[in-house]
């Protein structure tokens, strides 16, 4: 009886984790997606991986603390979707906290993975392998095309651009404005001497609610395994113009925000 009373205290603690959010308020389920993408953001940026891309899912839990003075946290848990194949590929807990008066909202998201990690990591190697033994730049435009169609050999470079405008997206994100990558204007490679693959790329990106596209000149350089370096220039329909840069190495957490944007790009 002893026993069974023991094992039986794992489910019982997971029923009882949601009651250390009490004191919170419900959310929206617009803000809560919102919110839940702002923190994918940043996990697709972070892992720096064009085959690990994810996407929102369903939410399944998603509570606000306000805190006066700083500003609202959000309190996630959500469900994710390979960006490719739609499948699920496991489940998120994550905070995000849009903080008054500063850019870029502190994320600390923590997930599991139900993808074949190995091949992911085969599938970016193969994409860098090839990306450095071309001799003549890849060149692409408009990806996907008007019918929605990318070309197969072009998926992985489209993937890259995704990673990278997701450092964008994260960074601008508001409680209140979204951002989804509409397009890939326009890339063409830099072929380097180094271990690098660096991709020059043009993207629109879409603006929620207020539709307004939003055009960045995105400089992304890749190493499989290593953190992306970011560059970037936006400039949108009113000509309000921002611009900004990433390493990989700043920490979405709240002990550690810091913002080092730069107009000199
Ligand atoms: C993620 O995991 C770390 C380390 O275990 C923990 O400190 C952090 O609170 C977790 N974050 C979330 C949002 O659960
Ligand atoms: C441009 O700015 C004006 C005033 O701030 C705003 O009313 C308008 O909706 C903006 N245009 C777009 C396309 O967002």
């Amino acid at each position: 009886m002893q026993r069974q009373g023991a094992t039986r205290l794992g489910p019982l603690l997971l029923l009882l984790l949601p009651l250390a959010w009490a004191g919170e308020q419900p959310v929206s389920p617009r803000l809560a997606g919102q919110a839940a993408r702002v923190a994918l953001h940043y996990l697709n940026y972070r892992q720096g991986s064009p085959s690990a891309l994810r996407a929102l899912g369903q939410v399944r839990k998603a509570t606000l603390k306000a805190i006066p003075g700083i500003g609202h946290k959000y309190y996630l848990q959500f469900t994710t979707e390979d960006y490719k194949s739609s499948q699920d590929v496991g489940t998120c807990l994550a905070t995000v906290l849009y903080l008054k008066r500063k850019p870029r909202p502190a994320v600390n998201i923590n997930c599991t993975y139900t993808k074949d990690q190995k091949q992911t990591r085969e599938d970016d190697y193969s994409f860098y392998k090839k990306m450095r033994q071309q001799t003549k730049s890849i060149i692409g435009n408009e990806i996907p095309d008007n019918d929605g169609n990318i070309e197969p050999d072009l998926e992985p470079v489209w993937a890259l651009a995704v990673a990278g405008s997701s450092y964008i997206m994260w960074e601008k994100s508001t409680e209140n404005l979204g951002y989804f990558m509409a397009q890939v204007k326009n890339v063409k490679q830099w072929i380097t001497k180094d271990d690098s693959t660096d991709f020059d790329y043009t993207v629109i990106l879409h603006e929620i609610p207020t539709q307004e596209m939003i055009s960045c000149h995105l400089r992304v350089i890749w190493i499989p395994g290593h953190p992306l370096k970011v560059k970037y220039f936006c400039l949108s329909e009113n000509q309000s113009s921002e611009s900004g840069e990433g390493s990989g190495i700043e920490s979405g957490s709240t002990t550690g925000i810091f913002n080092e944007k730069e107009a000199n790009f």
